[in-house]
């Protein structure tokens, strides 16, 4: 099948023979989920992608631009996955809090305190956490429906069509590579720390500095002599890389390791210093506003903080990720979105709370703030802390690599799909014969993250973050009003509460708080992103346009995907007796 299409009409069945599975499904009972998926296949019409003979070139590059991967097919093409179904509901959590707890907490905070905020950061952490919260429920709305290694491209493609998925998946460059990038600044940053501390070497700052400083007031970007570039950012980051490429999979072990020695850090820093806290610091809690800059404190420079700290929310979204690998996803995968930012945020907001009494927000400016608190509350007592901040930083080290990992892992992931859809080069989308990891993905995004990392601040990488972020979570919010009245019939394990009209009001919210964050952040961020969202229709309409496999070949996209779900029909009744067999013989 050619571009143009070589049938004779939009009206003709595809050579796709459903009935027969149809009744083949009907036969066995077991296979009731393939008889649903099936049936609801028949309504698909893969011919509908192509060229009608008769159609004019304006309006059939225009059907393209909104052309919509059904859910049917995003199933179907799930089913190849070899992985195995053993997460349970906790250690979604888990997987949540892995990828969420990192940078926001251990970095931003401190200095969105000092820079925006002040004590009343803590606020701005509760409004972030709004945010994040209405998009929580979104993406577990998507993810109950649509349980695929998911993430908001996924999601756009299935609701609103290609060119917007494609625009989403752009963006999600900036949520997951320019957000590894922010964190391996912030690993940098404790990673000296903790020499310092545990064995008082002191690395100098040339390499171990970013090569750019950026300040806001007025927004420039200059070289500081002497910083050449950001050593152990570099570094840790091509060595997950490295890990990634060789596809030694973070098991759900290891994993729940490092989320045990995370929560113990943030636990044991909230209860060890908040018997410590000077109320002199909370005074005045929200700091006036004497610049002029509404960015700069004052109750509006809580909300600039909540712009800059939404970032230490993001994380949630790559439960999604691990939805082939979950027992019940349409059940679990809520419940470790949900239950992984309920956490996070508690912890979140206990933790400022404390640093910011412990220390002045004025202290907070640094890359570690985290143990200015420590130090600070040490000059009080006269005691020593040091073993405290031996802790923290290694705690937090831990923490970030799991965060490192997951993201770089995600945009691999996407950077997979859409090599896979036509809309990169199939080159990125090659699986290593070995590792049986997409490689070329993972090199190319662990370089230029590690690049970024090397040269740019904590700030700037972490602002871009968040307002791409935001731009996506608008997006999946906009996709589930859409599937809402589009694909009512699909099962939702979990929806959205409020009823048939009603539920809206979330998404509509969440729609709003992301707009209002993206506003409020810096001018230049805002910039950024429009020069970034260019780039990206640029390479858009150059090459994926015409590369599209959707419109390549419908057809036999939809007969491997439909070759998938008999796949997984035998994959499934194999796993099911070993589970049966592991039960029973533990
Ligand atoms: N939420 C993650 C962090 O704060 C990205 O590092």
């Amino acid at each position: 099948m050619n571009e143009t299409g070589s049938h004779t009409g939009s009206n003709e069945k595809p050579s796709v023979s459903y009935t027969h599975d149809v009744e083949h499904a009907k036969k066995d009972d077991g296979a009731e989920f393939l008889h649903t998926i099936v049936d609801r296949y028949a309504r698909v019409d893969p011919t509908a992608y192509l060229r009608r003979p008769d159609e004019g070139g304006f309006h059939y590059w225009g059907r393209r631009l909104g052309a919509i991967k059904p859910v049917e097919l995003l199933l179907g093409e799930a089913k190849y996955s070899d992985l195995r179904k053993v997460l349970r509901a906790w250690q979604l959590i888990f997987v949540g809090i892995g990828a969420i707890i990192g940078t926001g907490i251990f970095v931003l905070s401190g200095q969105a305190a000092a820079q925006h905020a002040g004590p009343a950061v803590t606020i701005s952490f509760i409004v972030a956490g709004v945010a994040a919260a209405f998009a929580a429920f979104s993406y577990s709305e998507m993810a109950s429906m649509i349980p695929v290694a998911g993430s908001a491209y996924t999601y756009a493609y299935a609701t609103m069509g290609e060119f917007v998925a494609w625009i989403i998946g752009w963006d999600l460059i900036l949520e997951y590579m320019v957000g590894a990038a922010t964190v391996g600044v912030g690993w940098s940053g404790y990673f000296v720390k903790f020499f310092q501390v545990a064995f008082n070497v002191y690395f100098g700052e040339n390499w171990t500095e970013p090569t750019v400083t950026w300040t806001e007031d007025p927004p420039s970007m200059s070289y500081t002599a002497g910083h050449y570039i950001n050593v152990p950012g570099f570094v840790i980051i091509m060595l997950v890389t490295i890990i990634l490429v060789t596809g030694i999979r973070q098991s759900a072990f290891v994993n729940g390791v490092i989320v045990t020695i995370k929560l113990i850090v943030v636990l044991l820093f909230i209860f060890a210093l908040c018997g410590y806290t000077d109320k002199a610091n909370y005074d005045p809690y929200v700091p006036p506003n004497t610049t002029g800059n509404w960015h700069f404190f004052g109750a509006p420079g809580i909300f600039a903080a909540a712009s800059t700290v939404f970032f230490a929310y993001i994380g949630f979204d790559a439960v999604t990720t691990a939805a082939l690998e979950s027992r019940n996803p349409r059940r679990d995968l809520p419940i470790g979105i949900i239950g992984s930012l309920i956490i996070s945020t508690v912890l979140y907001i206990a933790t400022c709370t404390v640093m910011t009494g412990a220390a002045n927000y004025t202290e907070l400016n640094v890359p570690t703030p985290i143990t200015v608190a420590v130090d600070e509350v040490q000059k009080r007592t006269g005691k020593s802390w040091r073993w405290l901040n031996i802790i923290v930083t290694l705690g937090a080290l831990c923490g970030l690599t799991s965060v490192l990992l997951i993201n770089l892992l995600a945009q691999s992931r996407v950077f997979y799909s859409m090599a896979r859809d036509g809309l990169l080069p199939s080159w990125m989308g090659k699986v290593h014969p070995r590792f049986k990891t997409p490689y070329i993905a993972t090199i190319i995004c662990g370089t230029v993250t590690a690049i970024l990392a090397a040269v740019l601040p904590v700030d700037l990488l972490g602002n871009m973050t968040s307002v791409g972020t935001l731009l996506a979570f608008f997006v999946v919010h906009f996709g589930v009003i859409v599937l809402r009245f589009t694909r009512p019939e699909v099962d939702r394990r979990f929806k959205i509460p409020g009823g048939k009209y009603f539920f809206a009001v979330f998404p509509i919210l969440g729609m709003t708080i992301s707009v209002l964050l993206i506003a409020v952040a810096e001018v230049t961020t805002i910039w950024r992103l429009f020069v970034w969202m260019g780039i990206g229709w640029i390479i858009y309409f150059s090459y994926g346009i015409r590369h599209s496999t959707l419109h390549r070949d419908p057809i036999g996209r939809f007969q491997q995907a439909h070759a998938g779900e008999e796949l997984k029909d035998q994959h499934h009744a194999t796993q099911e007796a070993e589970y049966a067999e592991y039960e029973y013989t533990r």
